[in-house]
């Protein structure tokens, strides 16, 4: 057959096939037939050092005709086979901007850090500010340094998860998970100079067993304010400002004496009972007051062993369950709530 024949047949039937593909898998399948380097182009391209010298210079226009015409003809099925497929996905990805919208799953804070986030409000506002002190405590800064030495029976008070080491440590050198947050009333004082105005809030861990108002870690925000002449009547005007935010302007105090070694004197606060009113019903046992705060003026030997002179300065302290407050301010009955991870209970503030 002619060769300049065959070019213009080899161009004939690939635009024919081109014009089929309808995705780019099946235009490189045609590209690679015809095109590529093995493909029947470079194939007819090799004849034409056979053809007579006379009719090469025709065969070879023809030859590099149809290889341009090709070419071309390539990119251009290209571009519209991209064309088609975004027009495909776009039809078939559109959004309906009018269907209705999923509402978004907001989080939202614990109870107890929403009532933490609003008692630190409360003391920012009377001049306190907050401190912080480790979980993992020494023996000392927990008990020893507020007056309960190791043969000290309060020491019974709080059962304590006491840290296990290699070696075992001397009587008074053990560490543990602080069972309180008082040991932040040592470290603050030994940070800074009077006066003092400080609260300290933090986890707490006591080796009990659990029941509707006891658990094995909770919280308590500790409170100091030291200075000169600082007397119970700022202890009870600080609580008084305090309860009144924290459940209504209604709401009333009562301190009876209470004992802890680190206070003297030391008090249990009590606050009219927020079910009943301060009437009397079952959770306040028909009395109409709660207990919420235990307190007292600071115990000389803990101003002297945090390096102050109790001749000089006197001061306040105070340890709230914060749980217990959180637990009367929204009427919860069971402690263990807040640590289940119940999403339907946490839902609901
Ligand atoms: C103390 O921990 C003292 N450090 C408080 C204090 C500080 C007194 C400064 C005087 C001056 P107590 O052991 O009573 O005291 O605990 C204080 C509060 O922590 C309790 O009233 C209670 O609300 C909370 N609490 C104690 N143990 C638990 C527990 N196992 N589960 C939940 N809350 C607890």
């Amino acid at each position: 057959m002619d060769l300049a024949k065959k070019f213009r047949n080899i161009e004939k039937s690939a635009q024919e096939e081109v014009k089929k593909a309808r995705d780019f898998e099946s235009l490189e399948k045609v590209w690679l037939k015809y095109l590529s380097r093995k493909g029947e182009l470079a194939r007819a391209m090799k004849q034409i050092k056979k053809v007579s010298p006379k009719e090469r210079p025709r065969v070879g226009q023809v030859a590099n005709r149809v290889k341009n015409n090709l070419t071309v003809f390539f990119e251009k099925a290209k571009l519209s086979i991209k064309k088609q497929m975004l027009t495909r996905s776009l039809r078939q990805e559109k959004v309906d901007i009018t269907a209705p919208g999923e509402r978004p799953k907001k989080g939202r804070l614990h109870p107890i850090t929403q009532v933490q986030n609003e008692v630190i409000d409360i003391f920012r506002s009377m001049g306190f500010s907050v401190q912080e002190g480790p979980e993992v405590e020494t023996d000392y800064y927990n008990f020893t340094a507020l007056n309960i030495p190791t043969t000290h029976p309060a020491r019974e008070m709080m059962d304590t998860f006491w840290i296990k080491g290699k070696k075992k440590r001397p009587e008074g050198r053990g560490i543990l998970l602080r069972t309180h947050t008082s040991p932040v009333q040592i470290r603050t004082m030994k940070k800074f100079k009077w006066p003092l105005r400080v609260i300290a809030p933090g986890r707490c861990f006591r080796h009990e067993a659990t029941d509707a108002s006891h658990e094995a870690t909770f919280y308590q925000i500790e409170g100091l304010m030291v200075g000169e002449d600082v007397t119970l009547a700022h202890l009870k005007g600080t609580f008084d400002y305090l309860v009144k935010r924290l459940f209504g302007p209604k709401t009333r105090i009562r301190l009876r004496p209470g004992y802890f070694p680190f206070v003297e004197p030391g008090f249990e606060m009590d606050i009219t009972c927020q079910v009943c009113g301060g009437r009397g019903c079952s959770v306040c046992s028909q009395t109409g007051w709660v207990e919420i705060i235990p307190c007292g003026m600071v115990h000389p030997n803990v101003l002297r062993n945090a390096g102050y002179d109790p001749k000089k300065v006197t001061g306040f302290a105070f340890g709230m369950g914060l749980d217990r407050i959180t637990m009367m301010k929204y009427g919860i009955n069971d402690i263990r709530l807040f640590y289940k991870g119940d999403l339907r209970f946490l839902r609901q503030f």
